[in-house]
């Protein structure tokens, strides 16, 4: 390692809230230590395509508050084939990157083992508002997700209250009902529909019904998009009980948003820890934070474990309603 030593990064797949912060780290922290920043733009797409950038301090100016991702992000069917990891490979190979540091889920970091294989040393930062990633308490994003869902929800249950209505709101979570659970329980919600769970549609329209006849004046149901759709929830409810219920999807709201203080923190510190593991020598592997602690696995671990819905958050939430 010398001081020509030129560490690439870029995001992939859906961005999520704190990107730009953890760009940001690993940037400075690697110009500190002596390193020539390269940014490529558009995930693997841009890999692919050569769209390369060399990054100095005043490009990573005024992005820590900013949600999104200035580097961008795609996806690319592309990129999973041979034909495009050899282009990306011999594109990284022309511009002497040897490190790349990838900040995306887990689709990502499949793409990130697959270059590792062929020789660059790879980093994957969990980038995904899901939280859908295991060895790692949470994901970049998801923390300011909780707190936009939470906000939403409280608009909600404003007008929902007004009205004597039932609000079904639908929020991401592809396989994975983290924001439902956790945004359902600092929202205190009546019920949360996720995908790792059963859930009885009967038995949640009985209990909005009994909340109803002892004097509620609203009640608010979640649904994560890997359990189903809040309209036909919705529909379901509206056909089985006399409750006027509204359907709203968050969508890509949930998406946006400058990040949170903790996921601010959280990528300062997974940059740091970057920058200290390509000194290291140690590479192919994705970094996190397990018990306050920032940690790292390789991809092969991450693969081989699988990603669980906290039970005891489930029993805590069921014995607040
Ligand atoms: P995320 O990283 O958020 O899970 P995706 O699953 O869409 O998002 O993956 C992002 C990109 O990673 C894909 O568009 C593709 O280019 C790459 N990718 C996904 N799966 C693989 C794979 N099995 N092998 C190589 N690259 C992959
Ligand atoms: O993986 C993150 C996520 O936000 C999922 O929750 C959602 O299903 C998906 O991305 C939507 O992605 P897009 O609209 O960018 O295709």
């Amino acid at each position: 390692m010398n001081h020509m030593t030129k560490i690439g990064i870029l995001t992939s797949g859906g961005d999520s809230q704190g990107m730009n912060s953890a760009i940001r780290s690993v940037v400075k922290t690697g110009i500190h230590n002596g390193f020539d920043m390269i940014g490529i733009k558009r995930g693997y797409k841009g890999l692919m395509e050569n769209d390369f950038t060399p990054l100095e301090l005043k490009d990573v100016g005024d992005i820590l508050y900013r949600g999104g991702t200035f580097l961008q992000s795609a996806r690319s069917e592309e990129f999973k084939t041979e034909q495009g990891q050899q282009q990306a490979l011999n594109n990284l190979n022309d511009a002497g990157i040897d490190y790349l540091v990838v900040i995306g889920g887990d689709g990502s970091y499949r793409g990130a083992a697959a270059l590792q294989q062929k020789g660059i040393k790879t980093y994957g930062l969990p980038g995904t508002i899901d939280n859908d990633i295991p060895l790692t308490d949470y994901t970049i994003g998801f923390d300011t997700t909780l707190n936009v869902v939470t906000d939403a929800i409280g608009n909600l249950r404003d007008t929902m209250s007004s009205h004597e209505r039932v609000s079904v709101i639908e929020v991401m979570g592809r396989n994975c009902g983290d924001i439902a659970l956790q945004a359902g329980i600092s929202s205190g919600v009546d019920a949360i529909l996720v995908p790792e769970l059963p859930w009885d549609i009967e038995k949640v329209s009985k209990r909005l019904q009994e909340g109803f006849a002892q004097g509620k004046n609203h009640s608010i149901v979640m649904v994560a998009e890997g359990a189903g759709t809040a309209e036909d929830v919705a529909s379901f409810i509206r056909d089985h009980t006399n409750l006027d219920t509204r359907a709203t999807v968050l969508g890509h709201i949930q998406r946006g948003g400058t990040p949170s203080a903790f996921d601010r923190i959280f990528t300062s510190r997974m940059g740091n820890k970057v920058i200290e593991l390509i000194k290291e020598e140690i590479a192919g592997v994705a970094l996190g934070m397990e018990n306050n602690k920032i940690t790292y696995h390789t991809f092969n671990e991450i693969f081989e474990t699988k990603d669980e819905l906290d039970p005891k958050l489930y029993e805590i939430f069921e014995d607040l309603v």
